[in-house]
């Protein structure tokens, strides 16, 4: 299976990292091969059809910051679509920056593969929270499989284990903690009393939150998710600026006292049932969305089984990385069939 891989950051690097670690195994236990013949950043581009040397590519962009250790395989300045367009290969893997605004260059890479006739995996929230009724259907236009596991719960199988492990059920509503940084700064003022700006400043120290990071505590991140899970459990068609968002930053230490006394804990949930919306809710300490720390939970109302949870870390490379290889499996089951 030829793989170009768009994004060369923390996920780009981890999925290069387990090709490598892993490749062994993965071909023995599933019949997955991938070959990466292409990767992308945002400054160039490399290829070889026979697979590039992924050792000599994380050397390269360890040392300089980009791939320009490769000499004159090095493309500087070749874009993504372009890269897409030259290069064959049966699936690209998006792992550019989320963008909300545009969904860019996340939302064109995704569509000139999918045009071109390539699978897609992508990792990027960007393309789905702002299009992802036009993408499936561009997808299925084209006869290619579009898969996002990564998009949602990092490693933990959250849109699979709701699409395929309830199937069966009726799902009538979903609530979820989906973001860590949030839910860090959270656990922290109510276990510690600490003030949201320390909490914020150690989540960036530890690495959970970026130098900017209105994208969590503002609630895009788990709001993306929220419709990314929706539209793919649920079918519904929802785009981010379909919700309600807030965020965690009006969060008080009086509000989580008040909480705590209650027996309750604030979380930032996101929730769609009769509406969809994001917002700091009290929920009972003793409710098994309550995790803490940098963890994720979603729990699926469903009908007859009642509540069913899942917890799991929501982010990390190498986990994200596993997300992609568990999309690569079932894209090469699909060809095998
Ligand atoms: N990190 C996680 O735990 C995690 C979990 C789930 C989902 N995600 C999502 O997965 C995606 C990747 O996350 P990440 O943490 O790997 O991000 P990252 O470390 O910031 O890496 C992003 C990569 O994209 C490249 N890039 C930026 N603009 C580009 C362009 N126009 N064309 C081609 N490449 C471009 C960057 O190039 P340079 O290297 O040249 O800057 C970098 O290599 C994001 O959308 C994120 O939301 C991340």
């Amino acid at each position: 299976m030829r793989v170009i891989l768009l994004g060369f950051g923390v996920v780009g690097r981890s999925f290069a990292e387990v090709v490598m670690s892993e490749g062994t195994k993965l071909a023995k236990a599933h019949g997955l091969k991938p070959k990466i013949v292409g990767i992308v950043d945002s400054s160039g581009a490399v290829f070889d059809k026979n697979g590039l040397d992924l050792a000599k590519a994380l050397k390269s962009k360890k040392d300089n910051g980009t791939l320009a250790g490769f000499g004159d395989s090095y493309h500087d300045g070749m874009s993504g679509v372009q890269a897409v367009r030259e290069i064959d290969c049966e699936v690209v893997v998006e792992t550019t920056p989320t963008e909300l605004k545009k969904g860019e260059p996340g939302l064109s890479h995704v569509k000139a593969a999918m045009i071109k006739g390539r699978h897609v995996v992508c990792t990027n929230k960007g393309p789905l929270a702002l299009a992802m009724p036009a993408l499936m259907e561009l997808a299925h236009h084209n006869g290619v499989l579009f898969k996002f596991s990564g998009t949602v719960g990092g490693g933990t199988p959250v849109l699979d284990f709701a699409k395929k492990c309830l199937e069966g059920s009726e799902i009538r509503s979903i609530r979820g903690i989906l973001n860590g940084t949030s839910n860090y700064i959270l656990t922290r003022m109510a276990a510690e009393g600490a003030s949201m700006k320390d909490a914020l400043a150690d989540a960036q120290r530890l690495g959970y939150a970026e130098a900017d990071p209105t994208y969590d505590i503002e609630g895009f991140d788990t709001a993306c998710k929220l419709v990314i899970t929706s539209n793919y459990v649920l079918g519904t068609s929802l785009s981010i600026k379909d919700l309600d968002i807030r965020g965690i930053t009006k969060v008080s230490d009086k509000d989580i006292a008040e909480a705590a006394a209650r027996g309750e804990a604030v979380k930032l949930i996101g929730s769609v049932g009769s509406k969809a919306k994001v917002s700091p809710e009290s929920i009972k300490l003793t409710h098994p969305l309550n995790v803490s720390g940098t963890f994720n939970a979603i729990c699926f109302d469903t009908h007859p089984s009642g509540e069913v949870t899942l917890v799991g870390k929501g982010a990390g490379g190498p986990e994200t990385a596993t997300s992609v290889i568990r999309d690569l499996i079932e894209i090469r089951r699909s060809f095998a069939r």
